[in-house]
């Protein structure tokens, strides 16, 4: 496995890679990998030959200085899980390789998408992704690239710039990676205490209610969002949203819509927790 750091020297790599027709597949992160993020990196061995992992605490994207600050760095363990996954090659650049100047005049947005749920919730943050998945999209040059779907805005934001601006990539979606007991898997919940942690899977459990009662017929979807941020918050949560929303577009789901996602964040003592169930209705 090649760890590299600068952008020259990657390209370098690939570029050898690409000569001796090698396919390309990437996972873009931030580190802090758990067995989500290994997942990934295990789907993308199936759909190239060589795999590149990408390890950057992207500062643009976090609408928080403090969340920044705090954001787990683990490379050193980083990288003994990507060796023992397989992955060929890591990229882990440093901000000023990656904003040598300190920010970019260049930005990509990507409206509509980015402006519901999450984005409403954390401005800017959607630009900050878009813009540096484009960067290191034109780096890596990849076939494929894998991103999961517990972050479902983020993988149909991805989706609809990679379409927009004509970038021959396909983009793979990989289905949500738990714990045991339901909680999804994120960097985040680090942050919990010991009693957030027992709590935090009913979480999951009240998305889990939602599309339970949709599956019954329930339509009365406004009282369907009151009711499960209420049980959040009567469990210690704050929560944020909780939607029912449809799969094409994340826009307000009507009753004749059969695709559909359950989406929810909430704030559990220091950490903000998202989560989403898609579904689809008979
Ligand atoms: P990060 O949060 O590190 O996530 C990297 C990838 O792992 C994303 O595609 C994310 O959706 C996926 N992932 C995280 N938790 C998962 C889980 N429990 N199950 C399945 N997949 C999971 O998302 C980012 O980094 C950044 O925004 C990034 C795309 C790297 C741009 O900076």
């Amino acid at each position: 496995m090649i760890i590299v750091q600068a952008i020259d020297a990657l390209r370098e790599e690939l570029k050898s890679w690409r000569q001796a027709g090698e396919t390309i597949a990437f996972v873009p992160t931030m580190g802090n990998l758990h067995a989500g993020h290994i997942a990934l990196v295990k789907r993308a061995q199936a759909l190239g030959s060589k795999v590149v992992v990408s390890i950057f605490v992207n500062p643009t994207q976090f609408d928080r200085q403090e969340d920044l600050a705090a954001y787990p760095r683990t490379l050193t363990d980083d990288c003994a899980k990507l060796q023992a996954a397989g992955a060929d090659l890591i990229f882990t650049p440093t901000p000023a390789l990656m904003y040598p100047s300190g920010g970019l005049a260049t930005k990509v947005e990507v409206p509509g998408v980015s402006e519901l749920l999450e984005g409403a919730s954390r401005p800017g943050h959607f630009t900050g992704v878009s813009t540096v998945v484009c960067k290191l999209f034109h780096m890596v040059q990849p076939d494929v690239a894998v991103f999961g779907e517990k972050d479902f805005q983020q993988l149909m934001l991805i989706r609809q710039m990679v379409r927009d601006l004509d970038m021959d990539i396909h983009i793979e979606g990989l289905p949500t990676v738990r714990e045991a007991d339901g909680l999804a898997m994120s960097s985040r919940n680090g942050y919990l205490t010991t009693v957030e942690r027992k709590l935090a899977p009913s979480f999951h459990l009240i998305l889990r209610e939602v599309v339970d009662a949709l599956h019954k017929g329930r339509q009365d979807y406004a009282s369907l969002q009151i009711e499960a941020a209420k049980s959040l918050e009567s469990r210690g949560f704050r929560p944020d949203y909780v939607e029912i929303r449809r799969a094409v577009d994340l826009l307000p789901a009507q009753v004749e819509d059969t695709d559909l996602v359950v989406l929810g964040s909430a704030w559990l003592g220091k950490a903000r927790l998202i989560d989403n169930i898609p579904l689809t209705l008979k």
